[in-house]
């Protein structure tokens, strides 16, 4: 039977606050993991005199993969919905040359969360029920000069999480993509942003929460971002190649 509890990696990112306030208020059990425990500690006990849930809460890094298979060992259950809210974006150009960041960069919007979503997709598979939420970004939807290291490692994200769904939707296990386009959090912090088309961590939170209940399967957050991203597909690459972005 599904049980009303939600795991969120990536706990302490902004829009990660935001997903657990919202699951909070809406009764559901939080396990919360994230790499600064002291830090996570602190946001528990505000959710749990808040919300008055059940709030556990785990040391995780997800590049240490080697501690992957304790950290799911050591949980208090299976929260019957996974939330992976981790992401790094890195300055573009610091990245070109630098190994060492890029690396980080594709390991920890890819690579990591592939592999962790992978060790709970069989167990949601194995169990016959689940919710698997990525938040990957519209940056994976086309690669520009000025953030295509992120952009594409989110792309072999976004395709990652299709390819689940794919595998898994005749088992009983949903599988949501979330496509937020500019968000006001740390990772943006002191970046010009369009206000019209930037959006909140409440409104991302909202958006994910509604689109686990309604079982979607991709969702761009602001709506708006799915007809840009179409448009700016849609421009053939030998003009969009000397456009600057
Ligand atoms: N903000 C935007 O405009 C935007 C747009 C599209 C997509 N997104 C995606 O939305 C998600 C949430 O991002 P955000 O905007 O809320 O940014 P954020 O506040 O910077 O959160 C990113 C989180 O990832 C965590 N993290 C990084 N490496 C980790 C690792 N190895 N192990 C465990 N945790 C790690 C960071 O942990 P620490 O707290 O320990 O540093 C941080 O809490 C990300 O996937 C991001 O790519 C954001």
């Amino acid at each position: 039977m599904k049980n009303k509890n939600v795991l969120i990696l990536g706990a302490l990112s902004d829009i990660a606050k935001s997903i657990a306030q919202k699951y909070g208020e809406n009764g559901y059990n939080l396990h919360l993991a994230a790499r600064k425990i002291d830090d996570l500690e602190l946001h528990s006990t505000d959710l749990k005199i808040r919300y008055n849930v059940n709030v556990h809460i785990y040391e995780f890094d997800l590049l240490k993969t080697e501690t992957h298979k304790d950290f799911i060992k050591n949980l208090k259950e299976i929260p019957s919905i996974l939330i992976c809210a981790i992401g790094l974006l890195g300055q573009q150009k610091d990245g070109e040359n630098d190994l060492e960041l890029r690396t980080k960069v594709i390991r920890t919007n890819y690579e990591g969360p592939l592999n962790i979503i992978s060790d709970f997709a069989n167990i949601y598979e194995n169990q016959g029920y689940g919710t698997i939420v990525g938040i990957s970004s519209v940056a994976g939807d086309r690669g520009k000069a000025s953030n295509y290291i992120y952009g594409s490692a989110k792309a072999g994200f976004t395709v990652f999480l299709s390819g689940l769904r794919n595998r898994l939707a005749k088992k009983n296990v949903h599988v949501l993509t979330v496509l937020p386009g500019t968000v006001y959090t740390k990772m943006t912090l002191g970046m010009k942003l369009p206000k019209l088309l930037t959006s909140s961590p409440d409104k991302v939170a909202n958006d994910i929460y509604d689109a686990v209940n309604k079982k979607k399967d991709i969702i761009y957050t602001m709506k708006i971002w799915r007809l840009i991203m179409f448009i700016i597909r849609c421009i053939p690459e030998r003009i969009f190649k000397n456009k600057s972005f």
